[in-house]
């Protein structure tokens, strides 16, 4: 059919997938305020982590007017509105610790943070959309996008590590800019048999894979381990697969039935979601699934620009068909840069959630009195778990271990024709 030859000859671009060529998945220039109509959110949303610690939020919260979000109109405003009323959910639901956590979130917070959420695509939880795609500014408008000059717009409790672990986390995304602008490349490459083209996508990719793993490691400057493990972690949790709240959340107003949702965590970032579909990495059953879920956290366009990258002509397939030495290089390179970024990953989520726990299992063991421990205080929980509900480190080394398998073969290295 003659559409269907156009359709597969036209190129491929981000431009439909609300993806910017200057902050790729961030938000660019997200807004620091709503219209005065939702003042009664913002006053308290900008205060949680002080409400959450004198135990006073969910009563503030409980007397918030029952606001319409009709007045949401830009998209901005509605990523505003989303991360606010995120924030404050969050901080309703664990401000007493895993103990005495509400099951029912008030219909003045739940209504409108449901039509938000179904206006946007998102889930009625926090996100890595929210905390950290959303949730920034540049102290100079025109100065860097560096840690000294940039703020978040909403924090959580955990004081300078909070504001460390969601901007060294923006960074990252930033770092990964370039590789989301040779997307195209490599896709366009691989349809026009530009086997040049397609090798030199992969190198910038590479490169920014690198940058990545560079800008996470900024994680252990910016970031305290035991008060990441010990108070910020729970504010990230969500209510799917938690024994702390075995049948999720009501949403009062919304729904009589509880509904249950994954925390926040930076496996919906859609970064490596992209750069799997495009090597092929392939995930076990088990690992798939959670991340595949995971797409479900993302904005609907980041998500169906994941599915497109996997709907084209596999780039594996096409680099073992060229028998190009170049081309193979920079396949291999790649994947070895997300290999790279994968274990030093795994590296991170040792330090910030493995070895605290130990510790924290050892003080409860010694019938310690932790007082002055903050890791102490953590959820026993989540300690197997990540925030998004994993078991997370035979997790993590699966997913490592497939990023490997999807090196190529010795065999196609030994390229017979060179180009
Ligand atoms: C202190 C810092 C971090 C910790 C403790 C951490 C922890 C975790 C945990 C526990 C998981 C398992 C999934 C879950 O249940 O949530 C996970 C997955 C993941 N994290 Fe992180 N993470 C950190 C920072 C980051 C950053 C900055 C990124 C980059 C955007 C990132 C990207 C990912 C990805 C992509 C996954 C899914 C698994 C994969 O595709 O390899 N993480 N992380």
């Amino acid at each position: 059919m003659a559409s269907a030859e156009t359709d597969s000859k036209s190129l491929f671009s981000l431009e439909s997938y609300h993806v910017s060529e200057e902050h790729g998945f961030i938000l660019p220039e997200p807004l620091e305020e709503l219209p005065p109509y939702y003042k009664p959110w913002m006053d308290i949303a900008l205060r949680v982590p002080e409400l959450v610690h004198s135990h006073e939020l969910r009563s503030h919260v409980n007397k918030m007017p029952l606001l319409s979000s009709t007045f949401l109109q830009k998209h901005r405003e509605l990523r505003l509105a989303h991360l606010a009323l995120s924030m404050m959910t969050m901080g309703y639901i664990w401000q007493e610790g895993e103990k005495n956590t509400a099951e029912i979130l008030p219909q003045n917070l739940a209504v409108p943070y449901w039509e938000v959420s179904q206006r946007l695509g998102l889930p009625p939880i926090i996100t890595h959309a929210d905390a950290v795609l959303a949730n920034w500014k540049k102290k100079d408008p025109d100065g860097p996008f560096n840690m000294q000059n940039l703020e978040l717009l909403v924090r959580l409790p955990g004081g300078e590590s909070v504001r460390g672990f969601f901007l060294v986390t923006l960074l990252v995304e930033l770092a990964g800019v370039p590789a989301v602008r040779s997307i195209p490349t490599v896709i366009n490459g691989v349809r026009c048999s530009d086997t040049e083209a397609v090798a030199r996508g992969l190198e910038i990719i590479s490169k920014s894979i690198e940058d990545m793993t560079d800008a996470l490691r900024l994680m252990q400057v910016y970031v305290d381990p035991s008060v990441f493990y010990g108070i910020m972690r729970i504010y990230l949790s969500g209510w799917k697969d938690n024994p702390c709240m075995p049948k999720g959340l009501i949403y009062e107003g919304v729904q009589t039935e509880p509904m249950e949702y994954s925390g926040g965590s930076a496996a919906q970032s859609s970064l490596l979601h992209c750069f799997d579909e495009l090597l092929g990495v392939k995930h076990e059953p088990k690992s798939a699934s959670f991340l595949i879920r995971m797409r479900d956290y993302m904005p609907p366009l980041h998500k169906k620009l994941i599915q497109d990258i996997s709907l084209q002509p596999s780039l594996r397939n096409f680099v073992q068909q060229q028998d190009c030495k170049d081309l193979n290089k920079a396949f291999d390179l790649c994947v070895t840069k997300l290999l790279a970024l994968r274990s030093y990953h795994i590296n991170v989520v040792s330090r910030f959630i493995t070895v605290p726990a130990a510790r924290a299992r050892q003080l409860r063991e010694q019938n310690h009195d932790s007082d002055g421990e903050i890791i102490s205080r953590a959820p026993t929980a989540l300690e197997e778990r990540g925030t998004g509900g994993s078991g997370i480190m035979s997790f993590l080394k699966t997913v490592r271990d497939q990023t490997k398998d999807t090196l190529l073969p010795e065999a196609s290295k030994e390229v017979k024709h060179h180009s």
